[in-house]
Order: C-alpha cells, then structure tokens, then sequence
C-alpha cells in the first residue's frame, strides 16, 4: 500500500529519499521551487542548472525533455535532511485555465517521477504543488491530480510506500485541506 500525505513545510529540507522538482523543460530553475531546490543542493542555483542539464543529456540524450519525462541528480547538500536525489519533472502551463489535456499532462508528470523513485529503489517521495506556482493552474485541481494518480500508481508500486505532497503556503495548506478533508 502506499500512503498520501499532504503536509505543509519547505521542500528543499523535507527528509523524503526523493524530492521532486517543478522544472521547466530546459531544467533552468530560474524561479519558484527550482531555483530554491538548484541553490540549496548546489549552493548556487547556476551549478546545478549545469549539473542537471549534464545529467540530462547523459539520461535522455538530449537538451529537453517532455512531460512525462524525468532527470535524476544527486541532493548534494540536501543530504544532511535524509534526501538522496532530486527528480526533475515537468508540469503543464495553465495560466489559470484548466481541461483535460493539462489534467492529462499533470498526470505524466507525477507519474514519471514516481516510477522512477520506484527504479531508484526508495521508500519515501515528496513533490511540490507542480504547476500551481508560475504556471497558474488551479491548486485545487492539482491536489485532486496528485490524490488520483497516486491511487493509480498504488498498484503497480514496488519500493515506493509514502508519497508526500509538501504544500509551501499556509494558504495552499488550508485551501488543501479544506476541499479534501485531510485532518
Ligand atoms: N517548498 C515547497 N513548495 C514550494 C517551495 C518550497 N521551498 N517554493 C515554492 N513552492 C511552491 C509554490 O508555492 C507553488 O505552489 O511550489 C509550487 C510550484 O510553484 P513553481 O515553483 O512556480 O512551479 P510551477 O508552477 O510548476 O512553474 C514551473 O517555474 O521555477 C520555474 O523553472 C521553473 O519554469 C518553471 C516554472
């Protein structure tokens, strides 16, 4: 079984094995959660916007990547909080509009990164509110995602056992938890 937790706090000192980033599809991390993740795992955001692009070139051979697919890279310095490697994932642009296709991209997204922790062999995963920062897309919605595929990945899982969403505003936590009842 795999357990769905959404939690309110800082992802980047999060003691899951894995954390997610919201990237874009060059892994820039020029703002939001990827720039705080590229800065405090590397120390400076720009190191790690090299080593991720490294790592994706190596991984997926070449200078993008499409929802759906990830890019793994060591935690560096968020290993002193139990995380041991970061999945770069990317999410849809909705610019405060919401269908199918953008529920559909979303989906991918998550279920990439999460069956690649399963390929990484770990028990414990925490995401971000993909999508719901610079690419507008309706928190509620994404919660709702995220509950979902959650559940549809519960039974295929091999290693993965507790999935975290970690919700970085007081507000989105209380958004959150009032629409889904998460006491
Ligand atoms: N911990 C957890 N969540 C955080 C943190 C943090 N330290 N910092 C920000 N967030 C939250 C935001 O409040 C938002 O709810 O992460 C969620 C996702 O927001 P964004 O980082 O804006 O991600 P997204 O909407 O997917 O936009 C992606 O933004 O940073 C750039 O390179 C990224 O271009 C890409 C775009």
């Amino acid at each position: 079984m795999v357990s769905f937790e959404i939690v309110r706090g800082d992802i980047t000192r999060f003691p899951a094995e894995v954390i997610v980033n919201a990237a874009n599809r060059y892994l820039e991390h020029g703002g939001g959660v990827a720039y705080a993740i590229a800065k405090a795992a590397a120390g400076n955001a720009r190191e790690y916007i090299r080593i991720s692009k490294e790592a994706m070139r190596e991984q997926l051979g070449k200078e993008s990547i499409e929802h759906g697919e990830v890019v793994v890279t060591p935690a560096m310095r968020l290993e002193r909080h139990g995380i041991r490697y970061v999945i770069h994932t990317v999410g849809p642009y909705c610019g405060g509009v919401w269908d199918n296709d953008r529920r559909e991209k979303l989906k991918k997204a998550i279920l990439g990164a999460l069956k690649k922790a399963d390929e990484l062999g770990v028990g414990s995963i925490a995401f971000p509110a993909i999508s719901a920062g610079i690419y507008g897309c309706p928190l509620e919605e994404v919660v709702r995602t995220f509950k979902e595929t959650v559940e549809e990945f519960s039974k295929e899982a091999e290693s993965v056992e507790r999935v975290y969403l970690v919700l970085y505003s007081e507000r989105d936590y209380r958004a959150a938890k009032k629409a889904f009842d998460f006491e």
